[in-house]
């Protein structure tokens, strides 16, 4: 469903591991909240198609499942926010994933005046992340994200919104031993990041096991409500 656009305006960070929903939740959000949905893995997947050496460095860092640099995904970041669209604020996913990158984007966001509003962590538990991250496909054409398990589209091959019909392609790190050690670089390196942002009181964790996609977003919606920080005015 549309949003009804009765508001907008919100600066969230989306925080949890590979495959917890922060792409799913984040597209949705952005539609009703009307600011841009933010997400350096898709970045860095388009910078990784350019045959530079910048291109092959990201492409080596996702198929073995390790981040790219911290001084990398913050400058992407702060060039994505020269766009006039994050005026209004911006919905990060995936960013930031370490504790240096948060508390660079913690001072740059307050230098510029678009301090984070809330800290959302979708906290789902490993076996279930493997099981979805196996059976996900993503349209190459319009971004939009399935699962064959948990939403499958009627072909599994083609992308049933209307007018588009992309392929639906499998990611190359979406294999199960990548997801693992994803899983563990997240567990190390991002998950300390809840502590800093607990202590600025920010954080909200949301406990998603077993919980629909849909579910899972009126919380959010809830959490958000809360807070005050803004209304979606719909459902996304
Ligand atoms: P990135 O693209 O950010 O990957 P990720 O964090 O591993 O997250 P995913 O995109 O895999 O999962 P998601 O949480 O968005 O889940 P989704 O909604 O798709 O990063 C890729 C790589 O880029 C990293 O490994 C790293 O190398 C690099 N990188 C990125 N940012 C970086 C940074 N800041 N610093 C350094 N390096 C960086 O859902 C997953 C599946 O589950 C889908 O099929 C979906 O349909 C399904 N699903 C969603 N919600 C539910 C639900 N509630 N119930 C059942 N199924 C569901």
């Amino acid at each position: 469903m549309e949003s009804n656009g009765a508001n907008v305006g919100l600066r969230l960070v989306l925080l949890g591991a590979p495959g917890a929903g922060k792409g799913t939740q984040g597209k949705r959000l952005s539609k009703a909240y009307r600011v841009p949905h933010i997400a350096t893995g898709d970045i860095f997947r388009r910078i990784m198609e350019y045959d530079t050496d910048i291109g092959r460095e990201v492409g080596e860092c996702l198929e073995q499942g390790q981040l790219v640099s911290d001084e990398l995904a913050y400058k992407l970041v702060v060039g994505r926010m020269q766009e006039p669209d994050t005026e209004n604020g911006y919905i990060l996913d995936g960013f930031p994933r370490s504790l240096p990158q948060a508390e660079l984007w913690q001072e740059y966001a307050e230098d510029i005046n678009r301090p984070v509003d809330a800290v959302i962590s979708i906290e789902v538990a490993d076996e279930e992340i493997v099981t979805r991250i196996v059976a996900r496909r993503q349209c190459a054409t319009c971004g939009a994200i399935y699962n064959l398990k948990f939403d499958p589209p009627p072909d599994p091959q083609r992308c049933p919104k209307q007018d588009c019909n992309g392929e639906l392609v499998r990611r190359d790190d979406d294999n199960e031993e990548t997801i693992r050690e994803r899983l563990r670089v997240y567990h190390e390196t991002t998950e300390p990041i809840r502590a800093y942002y607990d202590e600025l009181g920010l954080l909200q964790r949301l406990p998603a096991d077993n919980l629909p996609p849909d579910a899972v977003y009126k919380k959010i919606e809830e959490l958000l409500n809360a807070l005050g920080v803004a209304s979606g005015g719909g459902t996304g």
